[in-house]
């Protein structure tokens, strides 16, 4: 993903880079951060392949950096969906970065990034409905609550999953915002 760098009023947003691994590696392998992933806690040679595959062409997330320390708070999902201008947008912070509204304030960057530059249609977010904080971010972005799937996610060894479904279409971003429509 050739992404260029974004500032926000607090944040840095970049590429990760292979030498991220070790902050990446601190939250990644905390269970409690990880505990609505479909994916388990990475060990060291994961959080290594995890900044390793981010730094590459098959990059799926972005560094979040907090720019008063300079310390990597977390990372950003983003990356095109199945269906086309459609992109999916998710959020991990470590404990000691959440509750502060760096998710909220990165992602409205990333929605700026995916309406205004990219000329998405379409972009979605999905969460486990237990998962509270996740799905207050997407609410608190204008995101819509599209569907309820029933135990639609296997993931041993939990068991059977419900996720939530929320979208945002360009129309009601820019309805939303007020800024213009590239090319209108
Ligand atoms: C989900 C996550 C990224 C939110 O990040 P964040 O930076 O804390 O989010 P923000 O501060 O921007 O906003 C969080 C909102 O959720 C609320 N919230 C946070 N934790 C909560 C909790 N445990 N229960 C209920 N609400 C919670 C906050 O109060 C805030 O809402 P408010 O502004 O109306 O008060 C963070 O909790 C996280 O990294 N969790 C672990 C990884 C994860 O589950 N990612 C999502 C996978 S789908």
């Amino acid at each position: 993903m050739n992404f260029p760098p974004r500032t926000t009023s607090r944040l840095l947003l970049r590429s990760i880079s292979p030498g991220d691994w070790p902050a990446i590696h601190r939250y990644m392998s905390d269970p409690s951060v990880m505990a609505w992933l479909p994916r388990d806690v990475l060990d060291v040679a994961g959080a290594r392949a995890f900044a390793e595959k981010n730094a590459g062409e098959q990059a799926e997330a972005l560094a979040v950096i907090v720019a008063a320390s300079g310390e990597l708070a977390g990372h950003m999902v983003f990356h095109p969906w199945i269906v086309t201008r459609t992109h999916e947008i998710g959020w991990v912070f470590g404990t000691q970065h959440q509750r502060q509204g760096y998710a909220t304030e990165a992602a409205r960057s990333l929605l700026t990034y995916a309406f205004e530059i990219l000329g998405c249609h379409r972009v979605i977010a999905t969460c486990q409905p237990e998962n509270v904080a996740s799905w207050r971010v997407m609410e608190k972005l204008g995101m819509r609550r599209e569907g309820h799937f029933r135990a639609c996610l296997h993931r041993p060894p939990h068991g059977w999953w419900d996720e939530y479904f929320y979208a945002l279409l360009a129309e009601e971003y820019f309805a939303d915002t007020g800024c213009l429509r590239p090319g209108s």
